[in-house]
């Protein structure tokens, strides 16, 4: 894809599943990529396997959630290269119940961390961004029009779209780009914890009639930030294997 080579972008979440998937193609790329997760020890493994193809990477500690995370995560990213050209806010948890039987922490993480998560790097990273070509990612999901059992989820993930669209407007003028990508079931650490017969059931709503590999919600993601994309902002990209159909 065009315009990644060199590229800096920090991708959150990065340690495992779609945020790692993410991190690797855009090594494959030619960028620099920022692994930023709470999970540092997972971090430092995602750098050690693109270092030990050739590639450069740079893992941060990162509390989504946290303004005090998030300034101090940009502050050493800035201090090593300068500036940001891409941001992947990826990072997520699901904190599953039906309504009467969610609790306010339930509620509250998952509206920090998927939601307000976002905003927050957004806010911080955006006067760092590259403008007339930098990009944001934001991780949406099928659930952003409704799921069972995820209130607080689904509540967090359609408000992602409203983020998206809004950071597509005010960001134009500075030649910043801002879309989301909404995959469909995809085999990270998050769906393997989900009991197999529970996947099963999911499988006839898909056509493709499989759940999505990481490197597959990866390429949408990597394309979205790529020169390919140049014209496109404000837009949500279903990866579903035609499940919204
Ligand atoms: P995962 O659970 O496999 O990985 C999530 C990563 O985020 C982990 O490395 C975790 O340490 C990190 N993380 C969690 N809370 C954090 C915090 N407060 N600060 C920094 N890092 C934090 O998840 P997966 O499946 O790779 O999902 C990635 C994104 O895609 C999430 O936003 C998720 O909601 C979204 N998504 C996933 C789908 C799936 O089927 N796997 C479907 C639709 C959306």
């Amino acid at each position: 894809m065009r315009g990644l080579n060199g590229k800096i972008i920090v991708v959150t979440g990065a340690a495992q599943g779609i945020g790692r998937a993410t991190a690797l193609r855009l090594h494959e790329e030619g960028a620099k990529v920022v692994v930023a997760d709470r999970n540092k020890a997972g971090a430092d493994s995602v750098v050690s396997e693109i270092a030990g193809q050739g590639g450069e990477a740079f893992a941060v500690d990162l509390d989504v959630g946290s303004r005090q995370s998030w300034e101090s995560a940009v502050g050493a990213i800035v201090a090593t290269y300068g500036h940001i050209d891409g941001l992947v806010n990826n990072a997520g948890i699901t904190r599953d119940s039906s309504l009467l039987k969610m609790t306010d922490e339930d509620w509250e993480l998952v509206i920090d961390v998927n939601l307000r998560g976002a905003w927050l790097g957004c806010q911080v990273a955006v006067p760092h961004l590259k403008e007339k070509g930098g990009a944001i990612v934001n991780l949406s999901s099928e659930s952003r029009w409704g799921a069972f059992g995820q209130s607080n989820y689904s509540a967090a993930k359609s408000g992602l779209v409203g983020l998206t669209r809004t950071l597509a407007l005010e960001l134009a003028r500075y030649g910043i780009r801002a879309n989301a990508v909404a995959p469909g079931t995809t085999m990270t650490p998050m769906i393997e914890a989900v009991p197999e017969n529970v996947r099963k059931d999911w499988l006839p709503g898909i056509p493709l009639r499989r759940e999505a590999d990481p490197s597959e919600i990866a390429s949408s993601i990597v394309f979205l930030l790529s020169d390919d994309a140049s014209y496109i902002t404000g837009q949500v990209l279903g990866v579903n294997g035609g499940s919204a159909l």
